[in-house]
């Protein structure tokens, strides 16, 4: 792995263990990977035909969408580049009963997949790409790309650049790869403007990522958050502001 993964590796595998730590990792399924995959696989498999199906999730942390889809018969997958993550997932599937519908559970980028190709029935990310620099994030939908099956599902949830900390810091876009922003403003990590690099999405960029695939659908989520958590975060008014990406091979 190059220099920068071994910098990702160490911060995710820290950030893991203080979230085990504390209990604070996240347990529930992403609403929004639920509903896109609910409808694709509503829409072509009836219930038996589902244990026929291997769907991965990169970046799947603690592994609560993993969990979601091995309860509706799923053989799954996991990528991350903590293995401290990557052992709490498999401890989250065995606990949940689910040993048996474990496919593999692989330490490695999302932009470099040690899976064959065209092996995935699906493949599902959330608010993993954003985080990536340019060469990693293409190298990432590359891998959706090869790793999916003509027909399969890629379902992703991503920021976008209708986001108050886009809007803001704007003019601070990288120059080399626009809609990017490095903020490390200090305080709270959980704060986009102390993460470090977060890119913000659009629709034509999302398109133009999967090219050939037969549908590409982003769909725009924005809400306000409630005004105190705003001024918080020292804004009178934030506006989160994702996509959530459907797409069919
Ligand atoms: C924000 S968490 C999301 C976890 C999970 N997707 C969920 O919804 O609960 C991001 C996850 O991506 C992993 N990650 C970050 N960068 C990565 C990379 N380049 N390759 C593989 N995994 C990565 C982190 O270790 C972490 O588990």
């Amino acid at each position: 792995m190059s220099t920068r993964n071994d910098e990702m590796r160490e911060t995710w595998d820290r950030s893991f263990a203080e979230q085990i730590e504390r209990h604070a990792y996240n347990t529930a399924p992403v609403e929004a990977l639920v509903r896109s995959v609910s409808y694709y696989l509503r829409e072509r498999y009836d219930q038996e035909q589902l244990r026929g199906l291997h769907f991965a999730e990169m970046g799947c942390g603690a592994g609560p969408n993993l969990v979601w889809l091995a309860d509706r018969g799923i053989t799954v997958s996991g990528v991350d580049i903590s293995p401290t993550a990557l052992e709490l997932c498999r401890r989250t599937l065995d606990a949940a009963g689910h040993a048996d519908r474990v496919g593999d559970l692989v330490e490695a980028s999302v932009s470099d997949v040690p899976l064959p190709d065209e092996s995935l029935d699906g493949i599902l990310e959330s608010c993993v790409y954003q985080h990536l620099d340019r060469d990693d994030r293409l190298g990432a939908f590359r891998e959706v790309d090869r790793l999916t099956k003509p027909g399969g599902l890629f379902v992703g949830h991503m920021l976008e650049q209708g986001h108050t900390v886009f809007e803001q810091h704007a003019a601070e876009q990288e120059a080399d790869d626009p809609g990017t922003l490095i903020l490390v403003e200090g305080g709270s990590n959980i704060y986009l403007t102390n993460i470090g690099l977060s890119h913000f999405f659009t629709k034509d960029e999302v398109r133009s990522l999967l090219p050939g695939w037969q549908t590409v659908d982003p769909c725009l989520l924005q809400y306000e958050i409630p005004v105190d958590e705003a001024r918080k975060r020292g804004y009178e008014h934030y506006r989160q502001s994702m996509l959530v990406v459907y797409a069919v091979k």
